[in-house]
């Protein structure tokens, strides 16, 4: 899959699924932050709505289950419902968060962390991807920059169904994965600047390149994790170096720092580890180094009671479950700080995830959607 926010082809999905809204009868809704909502309505509409979702963007070249399963799940869900005449007590909605991933405009969750409160809007609009188009522009030529304002409604409950991402369920031998929160997240964007020369004639003791001292800086972050230990990970996933030919020196690099951690203090503490260091080594390579934190925020914990739920809803039905935390982060992050929240996970064949060969076998997908289903029926009978 290649479907960076706001391109043609997330246009695409987000028209399909306009229509495959517009099948069911739903009432539609499209905010200022391009969030698709589907709304199917209860016999008491006034009361709290049930949510669930996830997004339809992906990684470049990532895989075809990333947030695309929990928006066909929820959309199966809610087709059942339809389909068996089955009327609720509360309001079901379905949702595709915008720019889920942040690999195109950083950082990650802009539709979901706006929504909740948690991102200023026209900072939002105002991120740019790497050929400088704005968050804004892009969703205006989509034509998905809904009137309605992406402000949070009340919310009893929502449901984020997902792939896990990573090697847990299946080394455990586990159907459904319930996770009990999210790691916290760090993101730096770093710029070095040295000089740039001819590769040739300069001697090596008087340059100032600027890729060394960022191949340096990159090693210390790799090297960070074990020399703290504890359950710290910390990737540099982005890189672009300037003027990039073979035969001129460096003089300026941009690379991205994510690092993270269930302990928030402790990965506060690896962020003020990069930031002391990455300095005294661009000095050492004169070298000037800036670094920003675009995205912070701290570890997640859903809500104890859905957590339990689909726990019990998992058990009911048969499937083999397994509490774990995510690594991996999602909309399920932002929704929680302002209305309760769970998780459903499947099994990620040989752990792989963000890669063309990410994949899910049918019928976890088919028990995670019914764990779903049960779960969404539940809490909007309460
Ligand atoms: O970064 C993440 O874990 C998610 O894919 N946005
Ligand atoms: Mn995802
Ligand atoms: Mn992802």
């Amino acid at each position: 899959m290649h479907r960076l926010a706001l391109t043609d082809e997330d246009k695409q999905a987000r028209d399909l699924f306009v229509q495959w809204l517009k099948e069911l009868g739903l009432e539609i809704t499209v905010d200022e932050m391009g969030n698709i909502f589907g709304k199917r309505k209860g016999r008491s509409p006034q009361l709290p709505m049930v949510l669930s979702g996830s997004h339809l963007d992906t990684q470049p070249k990532g895989g075809r289950f990333d947030g695309i399963l929990g928006v066909t799940g929820a959309l199966e869900a809610l087709r059942t419902i339809h389909e068996n005449h089955i009327d609720t007590e509360r309001s079901i909605a379905i949702v595709d968060w915008t720019d889920e991933e942040g690999t195109r405009f950083a950082p990650a969750m802009l539709g979901s962390g706006v929504w909740a409160g948690y991102f200023d809007r026209d900072w939002a609009y105002s991120r740019a991807d790497l050929a400088g188009k704005s968050f804004g522009e892009a969703l205006e030529r989509i034509g998905y920059r809904g009137k309605t304002q992406a402000r949070k409604w009340p919310v009893h409950a929502y449901y984020e169904f997902h792939i896990e991402q990573g090697p847990v369920l299946e080394k455990m031998g586990k159907q459904i994965g319930v996770p009990k929160g999210i790691l916290g997240i760090t993101w730096f964007d770093v710029y070095v600047e040295g000089q740039a020369n001819q590769a040739g004639p300069t001697p090596m003791n008087a340059r100032k390149d600027a890729l060394v001292a960022a191949a340096e800086m990159i090693l210390k972050v790799n090297d960070l994790p074990p020399k703290m230990g504890g359950d710290l990970v910390a990737t540099v996933g982005e890189i672009q170096n300037f003027p990039n030919s073979r035969n001129i020196i460096p003089d300026r690099v941009r690379f991205t720092v994510d690092i993270r951690s269930w302990d928030d203090p402790f990965k506060n503490q690896a962020a003020e580890a990069i930031k002391k260091e990455f300095p005294q080594i661009g000095q050492k390579r004169g070298c000037s180094v800036r670094m920003e934190v675009i995205w912070e925020i701290p570890h997640t914990v859903f809500a104890s009671n859905l957590v339990i739920r689909v726990e019990k809803v998992a058990s009911l039905l048969g499937y083999s479950n397994y509490s774990m935390v995510s690594g991996a982060g999602h909309d399920a992050a932002y929704v929680c700080r302002v209305a309760p929240t769970a998780m459903i996970f499947v099994p990620s064949i040989g752990g792989r995830s963000h890669v063309e060969v990410e994949r899910t076998r049918w019928e976890d997908c088919e028990a995670g959607a019914n764990v779903l289903l049960h779960c969404l029926l539940q809490s909007a009978n309460e």
